[in-house]
């Protein structure tokens, strides 16, 4: 029997339980709507062991040349491509140990989703769930490999983005805005066309976060503010929702080419993220075949052995908790090598998987040396900042924006969303007295980076705030486009930006023939406050009084559009039917060219496009279950039942008959369209298989000697003060662990080592699952005619109804964003594929097509459908 440490698989596993043994015939007791779970059921599988590449889905090259690369490598060279070297040990936020041998100078890790955080010389870009409102596939692909090739000319090679967890499951969730959409199909075309367009320019695309990780509060165990200690919160989720919905768009993703995927601070169903073999043997390198490699999230390892096979392939930033000098992995995956616990094969699937990703992006052809350090702007100081060695040349400073600026310009107002508009939009810059009102037309006075990670909500709102936010090289302000406007024409424009000069404000309102207000509702990452808010909304409402600013004006001025800065969705029910505003525009987190893209919009030369890819319901609690913001169970985990299953954003309000202020999917042009003449047919593509057969046995690349001398440190080596190296300090392996548990004698999970040919997973078989379920079934059209009297681009959507008592009324399956002139029609096509029509079925764990009547939908948004027709699965 082999042994491991009890402590290792446990860790931070406070609520003491150890895991059940495997359930046969995947019968997993799950938590569902009729057993809502709690703590007794809210556990999570065993699955074992950690499944190896297999090269499937086009990664056979990169597999073959990285199996080769690895083949060369000793076991300690091995380690250093698993291994963070450290919080703020190299220049980028996530680096691992070089091979000088072979001249491979390690890998530089970097944030964010929306640009390059922690350098000079980049793009801000629009962030993900603003992008998401231009429902369009060319934009996504466009960002993606724009970001990329900033990237790249850095020399970053893993970019941590893009996002689709947190997916929304509820809007007040702080990161949302770094993902996309809380529907998983808009998410997860999103999320395919950006890994695309990043890895097409030569850099490995992050995934994250892997899985569930869908608030800040609690989301790593320590202490919250005032509550003292707590346990990581654990997302409970029961399978079918799992795959209906959190786990679709990282399907996506992988069926893209993901290289990598970050795994989560939280838990899944009682079990660690990182050290979660169910969703990571499982789900992602079982079911979905992902051929990439999984890192932690920055110090989301709880343990060495437990998480090397539960499938962690890489430990970020690789110390245990910043700068602390130890790690689970280094010397430890060393040692759990030659003392036997852990099989050889593990770190070799692990060493070849990473390499697999480098080659599968052709980073071997694009890498540049890093030209930035993330620690410091100054052009010299310490390559080694947590250390402080090696004083060198740090910053080239290298401007690597290209003309990226033109393209977020006109990608953020492709993504502006027209809410409601009375006839006064678009402007034409002729109006008598223009009034501008609001702190979020103007610039930050502490500078456009002046508050870190910008953690505050001064100024403009381009981007919300945490590690998924970058550096802007300048920020077009609303006031500054909205002057330059104005004064073309020689008209006359005022503006108040201090929300609470309630008498200049009505004066300045009382003369204005036009005012437009500028308003906000930030949020970011748990590990800043602002104004309150521990990376979650505390409300729905607008920041810096912005509701009393609205009102003062409105109350003054009869022609008021107000203009929307925020994460996700406002109450502005107040505002729709209040007459006096005249227009409502959503502009999302736009970037840097944020004044010049609100003002194309509002001036008329792009007519907006943009449809709201989230719910603007009237109040927050027509959202569904709140998040949770006070410990529930004492210092243990708080325990979250996602009861609500797939009901999340426009399923909950349909499913509950509330009406929305805005729904999912709407949006306003300056022309209007017609829909007609819905034709629906039917491919020839066959009933589904399951994949059936094993696979390979694991590959074991080469030998290691199992003598401790063989790893101790290289004479004279200097090192790195609290650096993570994979060498042993002691030959005595207890003493070089520095762990008083090292070699306390437990089982290991069953199967864990078993490096044998396994049966393949009948939903699985490629990269993203089992292939046919992309097979195209359908294929809808429809007519759409531009009846106004203008160029506008609209976008169709297709909705299905699944038809059975617990299927959502409807859910999206298909759009595309349509450029069309005045009085010309267009045809709208769309695949509906064997995924699309399917639901997950626990039983079996498969996709089934279930026997209840489908029927398909197609209009301008989830509640204005005028089209629909029924599909006849008969063959499927
Ligand atoms: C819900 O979970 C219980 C307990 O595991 C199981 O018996 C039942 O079949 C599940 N129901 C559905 C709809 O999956
Ligand atoms: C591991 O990486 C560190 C840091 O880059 C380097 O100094 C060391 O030489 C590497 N060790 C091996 C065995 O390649
Ligand atoms: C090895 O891991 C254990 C925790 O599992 C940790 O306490 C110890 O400090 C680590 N050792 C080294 C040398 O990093
Ligand atoms: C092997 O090494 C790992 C990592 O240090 C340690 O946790 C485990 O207890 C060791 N097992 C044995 C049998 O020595
Ligand atoms: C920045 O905003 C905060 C609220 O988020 C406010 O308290 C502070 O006074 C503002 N500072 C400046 C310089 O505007
Ligand atoms: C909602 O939160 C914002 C930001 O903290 C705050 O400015 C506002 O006053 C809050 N709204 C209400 C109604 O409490
Ligand atoms: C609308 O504006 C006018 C001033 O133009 C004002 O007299 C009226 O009270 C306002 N109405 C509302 C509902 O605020
Ligand atoms: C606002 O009020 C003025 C003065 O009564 C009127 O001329 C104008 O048409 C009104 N504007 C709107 C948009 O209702
Ligand atoms: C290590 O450094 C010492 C002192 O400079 C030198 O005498 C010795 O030869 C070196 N050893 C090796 C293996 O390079
Ligand atoms: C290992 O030895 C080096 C060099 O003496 C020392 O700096 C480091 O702190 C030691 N590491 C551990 C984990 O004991």
């Amino acid at each position: 029997m082999r042994v491991w440490r009890p402590q290792a698989f446990l860790a931070f596993l406070s609520v003491a339980r150890a895991q059940p043994a495997p359930y046969p015939n995947n019968s997993y007791p799950i938590v569902n709507a009729t057993n809502p779970g709690g703590l007794d059921n809210a556990i999570s599988p065993p699955f074992y062991p950690s499944p190896w590449i297999d090269g499937s889905g086009g990664w056979d090259d990169a597999y073959q040349r990285a199996k080769q690369f690895v083949s060369q490598l000793t076991l300690l060279e091995k380690v250093n491509l698993t291994t963070g070297t450290g919080w703020m040990s190299d220049a980028c936020v996530g680096n691992v140990g070089s091979i000088p041998r072979l001249g491979f100078p390690g890998l530089c890790l970097q944030d964010s989703p929306l640009g390059i955080r922690f350098a000079d010389y980049v793009s801000a870009f629009p962030a993900g769930g603003t992008i998401a409102a231009s429902w369009d596939r060319g934009e996504f692909y466009r960002r993606g490999y724009q970001i990329g090739a900033e990237m790249r000319e850095k020399g970053i090679d893993v970019m941590l983005g893009p996002v689709v967890g947190p997916l929304g499951r509820n809007p007040k969730g702080g990161r949302n805005w770094e993902g996309f959409s809380p529907d998983p199909v808009l998410s997860g075309i999103a999320v395919a066309q950006s890994v695309k367009g990043i890895q097409d320019a030569g850099v490995i695309a992050c995934t994250k976060h892997y899985i569930a990780n869908e608030q800040e509060h609690f989301r790593s165990p320590g202490n919250f503010e005032d509550q003292g200690f707590v346990d990581a919160l654990s997302s409970n989720i029961d399978d079918k929702t799992m795959h209906e919905l959190y786990l679709w768009p990282f399907a996506d993703a992988v069926r893209a080419g993901t290289g990598a995927i970050m795994c989560s601070y939280n838990k899944i169903n009682n079990s660690q993220g990182c050290q979660n073999s169910y969703i990571q043997n499982y789900l992602l390198k079982g079911e979905l075949g992902f051929q990439g490699f999984i890192l932690s999230d920055w110090d989301a390892q709880h343990s060495g052995v437990a998480s090397t096979l539960a499938g962690l392939d890489m430990t970020m930033p690789g110390d245990t908790d910043f700068n602390s000098g130890l790690s689970f992995w280094g010397p430890n995956l060393t040692l759990s090598i030659i003392n036997g616990t852990v099989p050889q094969w593990r770190l070799d699937d692990a060493a070849v998987r990473i390499m697999a990703a480098y080659y599968y992006t052709n980073r071997d052809k694009a890498a540049v040396p890093v030209n930035f350090n993330s620690w410091s702007t100054d052009t010299y100081g310490y390559e080694h900042m947590h250390g402080q060695a090696g004083y060198t040349l740090i910053n080239e400073h290298v401007d690597v924006r290209q003309e990226h600026g033109m393209s977020i310009r006109l990608a953020a107002a492709r993504s502006t969303v027209l809410l409601k508009n009375t006839g006064v939009l678009p402007l034409t810059g002729f109006e008598k007295f223009t009034a501008v009102f609001g702190d979020d037309a103007t610039e930050n006075p502490l500078g456009p980076n002046g508050c870190p990670d910008h953690g505050c909500d001064n100024g403009t709102l381009g981007m919300g705030w945490g590690s998924g936010t970058a550096w802007f090289p300048y920020l077009v302000t609303p006031l500054e486009a909205i002057k330059n406007e104005v004064l073309r024409n020689n008209r006359v424009v005022q503006s108040v930006t201090n929300n609470w000069a309630y008498s200049q404000i009505t004066a300045l309102a009382k003369q204005a023939t036009v005012s437009i207000v500028f308003v906000n509702a930030d949020s970011g990452e748990g590990y800043i406050t602002v104004d309150g808010n521990a990376g979650d909304r505390r409300n729905l409402t607008f920041w810096q009084d912005g509701d009393e600013l609205i009102r003062t004006v409105t109350a003054s001025s009869n022609n008021t559009i107000v203009v929307i800065h925020s994460v996700g969705p406002v109450v502005i029910e107040e505002y729709k039917n209040n007459p006096n505003v005249t227009a409502i525009v959503w502009a999302g987190l736009p970037g840097e060219q944020s004044g010049n893209s609100i003002a194309d919009v509002l001036y008329g030369r792009i007519n907006p496009g943009g449809k709201t890819p989230f719910t603007w319901g009237k109040q927050a609690s027509d959202f569904g279950p709140d998040l949770i913001y006070d410990p529930t169970n004492g210092a243990l985990s708080p325990q979250d039942n996602f009861n609500e299953g797939v009901f999340i954003d426009y399923r909950y309000f349909d499913k509950n008959n509330a009406t929305p202020t805005y729904e999912f999917g709407f949006g306003l042009s300056y022309t209007t369209f017609e829909y007609s003449d819905l034709k629906i047919s039917k491919s020839s593509a066959g009933p589904y298989t399951p994949t059936t057969g094993q696979t390979i046995a694991a590959p074991t690349l080469g030998n290691h000697s199992t003598d401790p001398a063989q790893y101790q440190w290289p004479a004279n080596f200097t090192y790195v003060r609290n650096y993570i190296y994979p060498y042993l300090n002691s030959t005595d392996l207890a003493e070089a662990s520095k762990d008083p548990q090292y070699g306390v004698e437990v089982e290991l999970p069953e199967g864990s080592t078993d490096g044998s040919p396994q049966p393949r997973i009948a939903a699985g078989g490629a990269p993203g699952g089992n292939p046919q379920l992309w097979d195209v079934l359908f294929t809808a059209t429809a007519t759409v005619t531009n009846t106004g009297k203008i160029a506008g681009e609209e976008i169709p959507q297709l909705y299905l109804s699944l038809g059975g008592p617990s299927d959502p009324k409807v859910v999206l399956r298909n759009f595309d964003r349509l450029s069309i002139q005045p009085g010309q029609s267009a045809t709208f096509t769309a695949d509906i594929t064997r995924r699309d029509v399917s639901n997950w079925d626990p039983a079996t764990q498969n996709w089934v097509i279930s026997n209840y009547p489908k029927t398909v939908y197609v209009g301008g948004s989830s509640r204005n459908l005028p089209l629909s027709a029924s599909l006849d699965l008969g063959g499927y």
